[in-house]
């Protein structure tokens, strides 16, 4: 099995908010986030401006190829002393800038419309992949409550997502994300491996050559 991957999905052609659950706990709204695209990319200006990108160093010493920041409460952070969750922004001293009212809204409708009601993220990343680059295969374990789904909307250009088990070698799914879509994942599979694949070349005509993804987490 290891290796082995499942083909899905391989348009959006599906009308917007199509529906599609991938395994048990895990949801595809394809172009749940479209008709708000306009507000919640006014919106990442306005954190990124405060907050600018930066690419992270991993406890083990190597720069990340996504650069991020955060908005909300807690802002997800990665250095030489390991991944955690901080109030402060490390490159300015300051508290992360607040969550935008669209950003929670958005959120809580697509968790809302995956099954799980009334979430409330009190951290936002926000990732930018430029050609090439990518997240490695890993689980979201740095939150305190695994009861809580996660909230991830992809913008600009596609990518793919794996999505895997509960082990690492599991095999992965690999479902294609367009601008606009939203997949949420808790319950049984709150805990499954999942990362990105190398972001192919591309021009957004909203976004140009980049894909920028919100992931909302309680992480609190
Ligand atoms: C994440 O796993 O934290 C983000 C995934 C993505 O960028 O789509
Ligand atoms: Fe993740």
């Amino acid at each position: 099995m290891h290796g082995a991957t499942a083909e899905l999905f391989e348009t959006n052609s599906d009308p917007p908010s199509a529906r599609q659950l991938f395994c048990k706990g895990a949801v595809l709204l394809r172009g749940f986030a479209l008709s708000r695209e306009r507000e919640v990319l006014r919106a990442v200006g306005g954190v990124i401006r405060a907050a600018p990108l930066r690419r992270m160093i991993t406890p083990g010493g190597l720069r990340m190829s996504v650069a991020m920041s955060n908005c909300g409460n807690l802002g997800w952070i990665s250095d030489r002393l390991g991944y955690r969750y901080s109030p402060d922004d490390p490159q300015s001293g300051k508290p992360w800038p607040a969550m935008p009212k669209v950003f929670a809204q958005l959120a809580r409708d697509a968790a809302a419309s995956a099954g799980f009601a009334d979430f409330a993220p009190d951290a936002c990343l926000i990732n930018r992949y430029e050609p090439g680059a990518k997240l490695s295969l890993h689980q979201d374990r740095d939150e305190r409550d695994f009861s809580q789904p996660i909230v991830s909307v992809s913008l600009g250009l596609p990518a793919t997502f794996l999505f895997g088990g509960l082990v690492r070698n599991d095999r992965q799914l690999r479902v294609p994300l367009f601008h606009g879509d939203v997949v949420v994942w808790g319950g049984p599979a709150r805990m499954r491996y999942h990362g990105v694949l190398p972001l192919k070349d591309g021009t957004h005509p909203l976004l140009g050559a980049c894909r920028i993804n919100l992931t909302f987490r309680k992480a609190a």
